[in-house]
């Protein structure tokens, strides 16, 4: 079985940070989500991985995927030249997923549990396509399935204005090659995409079997800022120990599951846990509150931030209170004037914020 992680797109909802950072590479507790995805295909045994680029984000998930220690992936990165649809993407990678099983996952969702038993029922019940729903308060928003008796897939429809239950089909997908066929029978979507929803409602159309994996566990789409500082909550809050591998001095003190990567200084500086301080970061006379990842290379001084990511090579420099903020990287934070108030705020790269 073959894997194949969509990355292309254009990710318009993080915008400004992803003008110059592709969505998947956004860390969450200092990790890229693209890294997440590849781990879960990992643990299925799965190590045949094909990677969708666009052109404008493709060389930097290239090298970041290379760079992440995957020496068992061998990865195929496969150029789509314009974000043309879900579907688009499968028929963009046919040439290598040839006439194997495959997993599609997108690449910036994240789910709290592995693929593993999602893998195993797909080669026990051999169905068609095997896809993972989640119950939502928002259907809407996402394609929505029907359910029918044991497991089976009714209807399909892809951001319905009247959603026929609360069941989104999360971005993992479980597919024989005959999907291939049902993409080559549908027509583009209102919005000009060939929609892999619509492709998989074709395979119920042709009289295959379709069957749903409902996931208990949690599910996020890292669309918004809203949605990443979540899941930065949740995978922190998964966070066993306390992991001290950087200097922390006798006028700091941590508390709760703090960690603390190499070469990063902690200096008369107070950590509440669950927190990540990245790799050579320098956190000076400043508070780092709950729900707090800060990326490598960031100088954190008479600040505090709180529930927030901080993106790598960031600075923050007497900030009385941030919060519930998401930084890109090479960011600069200063205070200018005396103004003291609680600050939320969303910058991209090299951002330069004086307040
Ligand atoms: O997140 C789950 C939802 O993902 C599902 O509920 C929907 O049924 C499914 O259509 C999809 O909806 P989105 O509108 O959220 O998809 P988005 O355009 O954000 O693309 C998802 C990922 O796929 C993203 O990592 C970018 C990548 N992509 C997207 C397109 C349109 C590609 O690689 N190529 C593409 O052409």
């Amino acid at each position: 079985m073959k894997g194949l992680i969509l990355s292309g797109g254009k990710g318009t909802r993080l915008r400004p940070l992803t003008h110059s950072l592709p969505k998947q590479l956004v860390s969450v507790a200092n990790k890229p989500i693209i890294y997440y995805v590849v781990e879960n295909l990992l643990e299925a045994g799965i190590e045949d991985i094909g990677v969708i680029i666009a052109p404008e984000t493709g060389e930097e998930i290239k090298r970041s995927l290379l760079e992440g220690g995957f020496q068992r992936v061998k990865f195929t990165f496969i150029l789509q030249e314009e974000p043309l649809g879900l579907a688009h993407a499968v028929k963009t990678a046919s040439r290598f997923l040839g006439d194997e099983d495959f997993v599609m996952y997108l690449g910036d969702n994240l789910i709290g549990s592995g693929i593993k038993d999602f893998v195993e029922e797909f080669r026990r019940t051999a169905p068609s396509a095997l896809i993972l729903l989640k119950e939502v308060e928002n259907p809407h928003l996402f394609g929505v399935a029907e359910l029918g008796e044991g497991g089976r897939i009714l209807r399909l429809v892809e951001k319905p204005r009247v959603p026929p239950s609360n069941l989104a089909l999360v971005g993992v997908y479980l597919f024989s090659p005959e999907i291939h066929r049902a993409i080559d029978r549908i027509k583009p979507s209102w919005r000009g995409e060939l929609e892999i929803t619509d492709a998989i409602q074709e395979l119920i159309n042709m009289g295959l079997e379709v069957r749903a994996h409902i996931l208990q566990r949690w599910w996020l789409d890292t669309g918004k800022k809203d949605d990443m500082l979540e899941a930065n909550r949740v995978v922190l809050d998964q966070l066993q120990e306390t992991i001290l591998l950087g200097d922390v001095d006798e006028n700091s003190s941590i508390k709760g599951r703090v960690v603390v990567e190499e070469g990063a200084r902690i200096i008369g500086s107070k950590i509440r846990g669950p927190a990540v301080i990245g790799k050579n970061t320098v956190v000076e006379n400043s508070f780092i509150g709950p729900y707090t990842s800060i990326g490598k290379g960031c100088s954190i001084r008479n600040s505090c931030v709180e529930y927030s990511v901080i993106l790598p090579e960031t600075e923050i420099l007497d900030v009385e209170r941030m919060e519930e903020s998401l930084v890109g990287r090479r960011a600069s934070i200063r205070k200018g004037s005396e103004v003291n108030r609680a600050l939320k705020v969303m910058i991209g790269d090299d951002s330069s914020l004086e307040i």
